[in-house]
């Protein structure tokens, strides 16, 4: 069987770094979820379609060229030859990607985009870390290891404003209102029932990566 590894948390716990670091020692594959609704949102920007429209977004969602890279050393986006690997990263995108992450018609359409490409991966490498916000509770509930990774908030707005190199306060409340928006369309603060929860509060990198591998070996 193909070993399916589903990772969900908010922003800032690591999950992003330690997904890649499990799936290099592993061997397998590895899908940013988030990665590619902000390829959504920056398509949608870069092809002037009002984020208010959402008929016009879930009409995009369907029909744009998104590629994913899921070697875990080089992990890619791309839309058509584009690649936005550094574009989807910019504010101009993290602060209007909730929008079209909370169009129902999108993530149909993007949970769809994603059990294929997990398939895909595990036919290339034998399985697949996939990460993000839903994974564990709607893209891939059957997956042989569920995770939810969580951290205290003074801990996420720590990692995630070092990794931006802005001020705490900025990033805080713009963290804030981006998981008060995506918390009403899926569920990634409290464990689905057969989730296991790793806390990376008071724990560093390496040792959140023992703690995911752990999980794998049970
Ligand atoms: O920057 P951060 O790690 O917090 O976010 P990300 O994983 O890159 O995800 C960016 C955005 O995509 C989230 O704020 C959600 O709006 C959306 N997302 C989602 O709705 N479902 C997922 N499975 C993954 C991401």
């Amino acid at each position: 069987d193909p070993l399916i590894i589903a990772i969900d948390g908010p922003s800032g716990t690591g999950k992003s770094s330690v997904s890649k670091t499990v799936a290099t020692r592993l061997g397998i594959s590895y899908l940013d979820t988030g990665a590619m609704y902000r390829a959504l949102a920056w398509s949608c920007v870069a092809s002037a379609i009002d984020l208010d429209d959402s008929a016009a977004v879930s009409a995009h969602a369907q029909t744009f060229d998104l590629r994913m890279g899921m070697d875990p050393a080089a992990p890619s986006v791309g839309v058509g030859d584009r690649r936005i690997d550094r574009e989807i990263r910019e504010d101009a995108v993290t602060s209007v990607v909730s929008r079209v992450a909370t169009n129902l018609d999108v993530r149909a359409n993007m949970k769809q985009r994603q059990r294929d490409l997990i398939a895909e991966g595990c036919a290339a490498t034998g399985g697949c870390v996939a990460e993000g916000r839903d994974i564990t509770t709607v893209v891939a509930p059957d997956a042989a290891v569920r995770i939810l990774m969580t951290a205290s908030e003074d801990a996420r707005m720590q990692r995630r404003s070092r990794q931006l190199r802005v001020a705490t306060e900025a990033t805080r409340s713009q963290i804030v209102d981006r998981d008060r928006t995506d918390s009403t369309v899926s569920q990634f603060t409290t464990a689905a029932d057969g989730v296991v929860t790793i806390d990376t509060s008071d724990i560093d990198f390496a040792q959140s990566v023992d703690a995911v591998l752990h999980v794998v070996k049970e």
